[in-house]
């Protein structure tokens, strides 16, 4: 890498906007809605909810937009990778019109709030490209462009890129667009200040039911009462029913901003084929910093995470002159079986509890998509695009099986082939970790800059997983379900709603395996 602080990964979204402090809940009350997940998809719920006089409170684990919301390409896009033919092949054709209604709609929708209040957001009206450099995809692209232009979307065959890049073929839609997603959110939370009730550093952890309403019960014991819950973060913490455990599948991918000799000629691209390669550009006070984007792979299951931003560096050299790369960081979002997401009813019994998840990285449209159907479902208790999003629908179930099978075997491989069975003694290299086996149990082991080790009690507090060592992000990550957890055992993101064990005290492991462990 070329930057000074190659090591540190730095969100530009992150690092160009203040921090948020508001409060955290101290005390049991009653809500109308309460939406549980404070990023794009659960403030855009309280958006469209607020303006129907609905008493809206929003609950945050962290910080509001730090999750998925502060680590996104932040792409305004209906093109949603080569989908729309997928959807028609395996739904029908109707189904496949939804999902390009709501995303067009979506894209609408995002632009009048913007205008509406005059977000300062660096919103940019771009064409998006999905191009491929290989003969077997070039007839892929034409059905695309074929089944797209059916359903109502501005797409085009185009066999050149505006970049310096040479492709075998590319599918272009018209009229999309990018913004700052934290300069937006952080825009709506104000907005919505004196009507929407907001808390951070505040987890729920449960939900009970009593008398017909929903009681949420936080970390710290504090209790809401509400008629209805949106689950909103990222991966449902509520695991009692729906069983999303098995059909939401965490994937990581990885982001380089860098500064270029060469100006950028608009656009935004992502590639059809693997390893994903995906670029936009960004004004900032330094310049246009370019986003280069891909590497992506399931969560727990890359055996060495830094050489990703190595592999988006030597993508970029082949299209520009990389003059600095100030910026990396890494996300985290959920795959879904058929690649459409869940918006709408938890279950189908569950009519005042909703969820919006596994958005395939393709949150910006998809969490407005998600205030929309659930905006509707509880005012008129219908949306024009339920069928598609449906959470319940047929075959889900089915096809998430094998899924699942297959993420699992790979799991234990990785889980195997990396325990060290070390005695006593824990021999590290700075900036180095090891799952080591002690008196039964698997701890991980890292030793940080200033030769101090860090234990943690290496399965994942969620379902019991083993959780394995990311050197890029130096954090413990969960294959199973995404769960992500410090060096220090503290929750990075969840599923899980608790540390893991931990010590920094090596002299007295056997005796805190025993009594903490
Ligand atoms: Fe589910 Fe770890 S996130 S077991």
């Amino acid at each position: 890498m070329s930057s000074k602080n190659k090591n540190i990964s730095k969100s530009y979204w992150l690092d160009s906007t203040p921090g948020t402090n508001y409060p955290i809940l101290k005390e049991d009350f009653d809500t109308d809605i309460l939406i549980v997940g404070g990023g794009l998809a659960g403030l855009s719920c309280a958006y469209l909810l607020q303006k129907e006089g609905f008493k809206i409170t929003v609950l945050e684990a962290d910080r509001i937009c730090q999750g998925a919301s502060g680590h996104t390409t932040a792409k305004i896009t209906s093109q949603h990778g080569l989908i729309y033919n997928k959807i028609k092949n395996s739904l029908g054709e109707e189904l496949a019109q939804q999902y390009a209604q709501a995303n067009e709609k979506a894209i609408y929708e995002i632009e009048k709030i913007i205008r509406e209040n005059n977000i300062e957001c660096d919103y940019k009206k771009q064409s998006a490209y999905i191009f491929t450099q290989q003969d077997k995809y070039i007839n892929k692209i034409e059905d695309e462009v074929d089944t797209a232009s059916s359903l109502g979307i501005k797409a085009s065959y185009v066999d050149k890129l505006p970049l310096p890049l040479p492709i075998k073929a590319a599918v272009k839609f018209d009229n999309q667009a990018q913004f700052h997603p934290r300069k937006y959110v952080l825009s709506l939370a104000q907005i919505m200040e004196n009507k929407v009730k907001i808390f951070e550093k505040s987890r729920a952890v449960g939900i009970e039911e009593e008398n017909n309403k929903y009681i949420v019960i936080t970390e710290e014991g504090y209790k809401i009462r509400t008629n209805k819950v949106i689950i909103a973060t990222q991966y449902p913490f509520y695991n009692k029913q729906g069983m999303y455990f098995t059909r939401l599948y965490p994937k990581r991918s990885y982001i380089i901003g860098i500064y270029a000799n060469e100006k950028y000629p608009g656009g935004m691209y992502i590639n059809a084929e693997d390893p994903t390669r995906s670029l936009r550009q960004q004004d900032t006070k330094d310049g246009e910093l370019i986003l280069v984007v891909g590497s992506n792979h399931t969560t727990g299951q890359s055996p060495n995470t830094n050489i990703h931003y190595e592999e988006l560096e030597e993508f970029a050299k082949h299209i520009f002159t990389i003059k600095d790369i100030p910026y990396r960081w890494s996300t985290q979002d959920y795959d879904t079986p058929d690649g459409i997401p869940y918006i709408g009813y938890f279950t189908s019994n569950t009519p005042n509890l909703y969820v919006a998840t596994g958005f395939q990285k393709w949150g910006m449209t998809n969490s407005m998509v998600a205030a929309m159907i659930i905006k509707d479902l509880i005012v008129k208790g219908e949306s024009p695009w339920q069928d598609v999003y449906n959470p319940s629908r047929k075959n889900i179930i089915s096809s998430a099986k094998s899924f699942i099978i297959e993420n699992l075997k790979v799991a234990e491989h990785l889980i195997d082939g990396k325990i060290s069975p070390l005695p006593k003694e824990i021999n590290l290299n700075t900036d180095e970790a090891k799952v080591v086996k002690i008196k039964g149990e698997r701890i991980g082991a890292y030793k940080d800059a200033n030769g101090k080790i860090h234990l943690v009690n290496t399965t994942c507090t969620h379902m019991g997983c083993e959780l394995n060592w990311n050197s890029a992000e130096k954090s413990w990550d969960c294959p199973c379900h995404g769960s992500r957890f410090t060096y220090t055992g503290e929750i990075i993101e969840g599923p899980a709603v608790k540390p893991l064990k931990f010590t920094d005290d090596v002299n007295t492991i056997e005796k805190l395996l025993k009594e903490d462990f």
